[in-house]
C-alpha cells in the first residue's frame, strides 16, 4: 500500500516537471528516496511471479505425465474385430480405443445401419452393425409410357405396354403383336400377304404384308418396327404416322421445327439455312458468312443472322460543319474542329456501329450491349437512347457501373425484323459538353425462335 502510494507520488512529480505544469516538484533526494522505495517493491513482485510460475511449471508437469499413463493405457486396449457386411466391404483395420471403422456396400447394394462405428472406452463398438440390401431400382420408376419394372440384382427390366419398346419404354418405334387361335397344330412361317396380292390401292411403302408364325395352332404376326398390324386377317401392316401420333406428347414434340413421316419411321426437316443437326431433331443455324454462301461485296461485310445473312456496309455520317473519316471498318471519327467553328464541336466525336444477331420473341428484360468511356473525362458522364419509335418500345438505356451505360431489350421483339438503337454518351465538364459519342446498334431478329 505504501509502496504503492509512492510509485504514484514519484510518476506524478515526474510528469509534473514539464514547465507547463507550472509547478515545483520535491526535492532531489526525495525522489531517491521514493525510487529506492520502488525498486524493493518490484524486487519483491519478481520474487512472488517467479514462485507462481514454478508452482504452475510443477502442476503441468504433473498433468502431462498422468496424460501421458492414461494415452498407453488407451492405446493397449481394443474392440472386438468386425466384420464387412455381407455384399460389401469395410474401411480400417485398427480396433484400437478411439479409432474409427467404414463400412460401404457394392453397386446395386444400400446400407442398412450405421454408416461408421467407434471403438469406445468401454471395449464396445457404437452403433449398430450394418447390412447391405439389394437396391430396388424401380423405386425410381425407370420404366416410362405405362411399362411395369421387374427389380433384378443391380438392375431392372421393363414390361413395356403395348406401343413402346426399348431398355425403359422411351422408345415410340412398336411392335405390334396379334394372337388368333388356329386348330392346325403345325408350326410354319408365312408371309399371308404377298404384295402382289394386295389391292393395287393400298400396296406401297407404308402399307407391307405381315409375318405370321403358327406355334401350336396359334398365329402370331408382326411387324417392322414403325407398323401396326392391320386389315380384317392381321395380315397387312401399315405405317404408324409418327408425327401424328406424338404431335404434342408428353415427352415433348420430335422435331423443332418439322416432322416428316417416311415408311416405318419419321425424320425432321429446318427451314432454309438451317441444318439438322446431329440428333436429327433440331436445326442448327448455317453461317454462311463463314462457308462462302453469301454474295456480300468486297466493300460490305457479312453478318451471319439465324437463318440467313445480312451484307452491310459502314458509310460515316454526313453532318454540316463537321466532317468524319472511318478509322476501323466500324468506326467513324470527326476531324478536328476548326477553333472559330462552333457548330463542329457540338456533333459527336465518334460513330460507332454493332449488328446483333438474335432470335425471335427473346425474353425480356435482358442486358443487349455495354457502352464505357475509357477514361473519366469531365465531371458528368451521360448516356441516352436515340432513336424512333420502334427502338424505344423495345429498348431503354441506363447506367450499370460509373463509367458504363447499358442497352436493355425491355420487351421481345417478334421476328422477322429489324430493330435500330443510338446509345449516346456524353462527358461533361460543369456543364459544358466536352464529347459526345454515338454507338449505333442493329438488331437482326430471326424468323423463329432458333
Ligand atoms: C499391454 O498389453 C501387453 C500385451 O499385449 C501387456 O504385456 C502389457 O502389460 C499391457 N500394458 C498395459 C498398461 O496394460
Ligand atoms: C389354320 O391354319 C391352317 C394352316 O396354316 C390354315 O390352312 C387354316 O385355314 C387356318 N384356320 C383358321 C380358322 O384360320
Ligand atoms: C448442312 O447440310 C448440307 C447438306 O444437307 C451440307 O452440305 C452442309 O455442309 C451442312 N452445313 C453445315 C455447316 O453443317
Ligand atoms: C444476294 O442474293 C440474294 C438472294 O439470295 C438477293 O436477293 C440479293 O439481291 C443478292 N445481293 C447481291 C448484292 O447480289
Ligand atoms: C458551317 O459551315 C458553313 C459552310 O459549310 C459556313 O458557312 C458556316 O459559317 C459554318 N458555321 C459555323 C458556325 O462555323
Ligand atoms: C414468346 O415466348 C413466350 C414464352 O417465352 C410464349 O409464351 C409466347 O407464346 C411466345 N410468343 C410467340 C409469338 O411465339
Amino acid at each position: 500500500m505504501f509502496a504503492s502510494t509512492a510509485i504514484v507520488t514519484t510518476l506524478l512529480c515526474f510528469f509534473s516537471l514539464h514547465p507547463s505544469f507550472g509547478q515545483e516538484c520535491t526535492s532531489r533526494q526525495e525522489i531517491q528516496s521514493s525510487l529506492k522505495q520502488i525498486q524493493k517493491f518490484l524486487s519483491a513482485h519478481e520474487a512472488s511471479y517467479l514462485q507462481v510460475l514454478r508452482n504452475l511449471k510443477k502442476k503441468i508437469n504433473l498433468l502431462q505425465s498422468n496424460t501421458l499413463k492414461q494415452t498407453t493405457k488407451v492405446i493397449n486396449s481394443t474392440c472386438t474385430k468386425l466384420d464387412a457386411p455381407l455384399n460389401g466391404r469395410k474401411l480400417g483395420k485398427s480396433h484400437s480405443v478411439g479409432h474409427e471403422v467404414h463400412f460401404l456396400c457394392d453397386p446395386g447394394f444400400e446400407l442398412m445401419g450405421s454408416e461408421s462405428r467407434i471403438c469406445q472406452e468401454s471395449l464396445t463398438w457404437s452403433g449398430q452393425q450394418p447390412t447391405c440390401r439389394d437396391v430396388n431400382e424401380c423405386v425410381s420408376s425407370p420404366c416410362l409410357n405405362g411399362g411395369t419394372c421387374m427389380d433384378e440384382v443391380n438392375q431392372f427390366s421393363c414390361v413395356c405396354a403395348k406401343g413402346w419398346a426399348g431398355t425403359t419404354c422411351q422408345s415410340p418405334v412398336p411392335t405390334f403383336f396379334v394372337t388368333m387361335t388356329n386348330t392346325s397344330a403345325a408350326t410354319s412361317t408365312v408371309n399371308t400377304a404377298a404384295a402382289a396380292t394386295l389391292p393395287a390401292a393400298t400396296a406401297g411403302p407404308f402399307v407391307r404384308p405381315s409375318r405370321c408364325t403358327i406355334v401350336q395352332g396359334t398365329t402370331h404376326c408382326t411387324c417392322e418396327p414403325g407398323y401396326t398390324i392391320s386389315g380384317r386377317d392381321s395380315n397387312t401392316c401399315t405405317d404408324i404416322d409418327e408425327c401424328e401420333l406424338f404431335h404434342n406428347g408428353q415427352a415433348g414434340r420430335l422435331c423443332l421445327h418439322a416432322c416428316v413421316n417416311t415408311p416405318g419411321g419419321y425424320r425432321c426437316s429446318c427451314p432454309a439455312g438451317y441444318n439438322v443437326t446431329r440428333d436429327g431433331r433440331s436445326c442448327k443455324d448455317i453461317d454462311e458468312c463463314a462457308t462462302r454462301q453469301n454474295n456480300c461485296t468486297k466493300d460490305q461485310m457479312c453478318i451471319n443472322t439465324y437463318g440467313g445473312f445480312q451484307c452491310v456496309r459502314v458509310d460515316c455520317p454526313k453532318i454540316p460543319n463537321a466532317t468524319y473519316v472511318k478509322t476501323s471498318p466500324m468506326r467513324c471519327e470527326r476531324n478536328p474542329c476548326p477553333v472559330e467553328n462552333k457548330l463542329c464541336s457540338q456533333t459527336p466525336n465518334t460513330f460507332s456501329y454493332h449488328y446483333l444477331a438474335v432470335v425471335s420473341n427473346l425474353s425480356a428484360p435482358r442486358v443487349m450491349f455495354r457502352v464505357s468511356a475509357l477514361r473519366p473525362m469531365g465531371d458528368t458522364l451521360r448516356f441516352a437512347l436515340l432513336g424512333g419509335r420502334l427502338a424505344r418500345r423495345h429498348f431503354t438505356v441506363q447506367r450499370s457501373e460509373r463509367l458504363t451505360g447499358q442497352l436493355m431489350l425491355v420487351s421481345p421483339v417478334q421476328g422477322p425484323a429489324t430493330v435500330e438503337a443510338e446509345v449516346e454518351m456524353s462527358e461533361l465538364e460543369r456543364r459544358v459538353q466536352l464529347g459526345r459519342y454515338i454507338t449505333k446498334i442493329t438488331m437482326f431478329v430471326s424468323q423463329y425462335e432458333f
